[in-house]
């Protein structure tokens, strides 16, 4: 039975702030360990992942993949010519895969009976919240616990104005309606690399500006300069260890100058130097939780200052990915329901830039290994030695380390496809497997998963398709 407005709904086991990848996981697991589950969601169940962000731009990134094969249909001896990309048409499919995936969501968390309210909601003490409904009414829902997993939203620095026209954010791009001629985009992590690769697909000249002195440049040095290569190779121009002074209006689009006077002009400015925590204005505070430049701050487990609050996703000091969300969220709900759980290790997360070629990883960079005292060793694959790579015709090379006489602590690759690769390398770092045993193990030729298997045979002493 629906509960009249302005009224107070029966207190429930959870509610939920927020309907994206963290909050949603964390409802359907709650309900399926038997908690009665309220979901508050001012736009639509799914959130950035669904909507905005990891579905809707690997769709871009799919038709983007499409132009290149037509493109290189050739090479394969396929004749075959690239006439156009229809924008257009390319939102539709996008749209179409999104709209799907939403449906079968939505029915996920109707057949878990978990009540959607559609509003936005805002803390009122450490068991409750309050809703704005669409239709103008409020409503206070009282539940034994309360999730926090409001997500983010692009940043920006002070003085760079986002209009949403000229100057835009990955929201605006995935709806635009035209491809640009010409981009800068500002920052080099997933967003930035992910777009430029888009963009330079369907024809625009693209010019990537990052502060640090490498594309990726979290990822490990040798795979940030094989995507540099690969960048290149593709006249994706880059100006690495470049900081950004200001952008100007000009009668064409934009003019941008970098430190030291140089100036880039095109249509547009992409810029995507990391998403910020939605926290302000919600209660937060008021209630006792503890932010820290906006982000909640939480335990190993997700528990926030307050004790019948946790915290989930982008809104946290964790990695901002949807994978992680999704396990924050698993592990909320089941820490509630009286289940033992476990912090997640970090580390352990494997991590994808799906540009052209991606780059994939998991565990340690060597950097960060010796920093945190590892004597590391390490063997590298190059691709150009595995059949498959060359049958597909993508370049990109393995690389494992490990501590010396130890596991493996760190997988890198790149490469066409490597995403789908990472899986098995996070097996083996998270289960702390020795090179030697990984080298045991017999990968299917061919394929590129042998990448892998080559890379700990040459770390185990015993390459067979690459040099000692
Ligand atoms: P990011 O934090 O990954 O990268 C931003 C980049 O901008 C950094 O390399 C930074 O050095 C650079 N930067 C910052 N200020 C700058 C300035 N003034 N001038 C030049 N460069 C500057 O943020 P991004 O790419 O916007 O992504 C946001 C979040 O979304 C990240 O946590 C990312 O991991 C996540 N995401 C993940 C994806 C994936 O897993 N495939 C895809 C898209 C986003």
């Amino acid at each position: 039975m629906t509960q009249p407005a302005d009224t107070p709904a029966a207190r429930v086991d959870l509610v939920v702030l927020g309907g994206g990848s963290g909050g949603y996981a964390a409802a359907l697991r709650a309900a399926e360990l038997g908690m009665t589950v309220v979901m508050i969601e001012k736009d639509k169940v799914g959130g950035t992942c669904l909507h905005r962000g990891c579905i809707p731009t690997k769709a871009l990134l799919h038709s983007a993949e499409t132009v290149e094969v037509i493109k290189e249909a050739a090479q394969f001896g396929v004749n075959g010519t690239f006439e156009s990309v229809d924008l257009p048409a390319v939102n539709k499919y996008k749209d179409k895969v999104v709209e799907g995936l939403y449906k079968g969501l939505t029915g996920l968390v109707k057949s878990r009976k978990i009540e959607v309210l559609q509003g936005t909601g805002r803390l009122t003490s450490g068991t409750s919240v309050e809703v704005a409904l669409e239709d103008g009414s409020t409503r206070t829902v009282e539940a034994g616990h309360v999730l926090l997993a409001t997500g983010s939203v692009p940043r920006s620095i002070p003085g760079l104005e986002i209009d949403h026209q000229r100057v835009i954010t990955s929201d605006d791009a995935l709806g635009m309606g035209s491809i640009p001629g010409s981009v800068v985009i500002l920052g080099a992590g997933a967003i930035g690399c992910e777009f430029a690769s888009v963009w330079r697909s369907f024809g625009a000249e693209v010019t990537i500006v990052e502060a640090l002195p490498h594309l990726v440049p979290l990822e490990e040095e040798s795979s940030s300069k094989l995507l540099e290569r690969a960048f290149r190779k593709r006249g994706i121009k880059q100006e690495l260890g470049a900081r950004f002074e200001k952008v100007e209006p000009t009668d064409e689009g934009v003019r941008v100058t970098l430190e030291g006077g140089k100036t880039l002009e095109a249509d547009l400015l992409l810029v995507a130097i990391g998403r910020g925590p939605v926290s302000k204005d919600l209660g937060y505070e008021q209630a006792g939780v503890t932010l820290n430049r906006g982000f909640v701050e939480v335990d190993a487990y997700c528990q926030t200052s307050v004790p019948t609050i946790s915290a989930v996703g982008d809104l946290i000091p964790t990695l901002q990915l949807a994978h992680v969300g999704f396990a924050e969220g698993i592990l909320v709900a089941e820490r509630l329901a009286g289940l033992a759980v476990t912090p997640i290790d970090y580390d352990g997360v494997p991590r994808v830039t799906y540009s052209s070629p991606e780059v994939a990883s998991v565990g340690l960079t060597r950097k960060v290994a010796e920093e945190r005292g590892y004597e590391v060793v390490e063997a590298t694959y190059d691709l150009a030695g595995n059949g498959k790579a060359r049958i597909l015709g993508t370049a990109g090379a393995v690389k494992v380390l490990a501590s010396k006489d130890g596991p493996v602590i760190g997988v890198h690759m790149v490469g066409e496809r490597v995403g789908e690769l990472i899986a098995e390398a996070q097996l083996i770092t998270n289960w702390e497997a020795l090179p030697g045993e990984v080298a045991q193990l017999i990968h299917p030729h061919p394929t590129m998963s042998e990448a892998v298997g080559e890379a700990h045979l040459a770390l185990a002493g015993k390459p067979l398709h690459s040099h000692s």
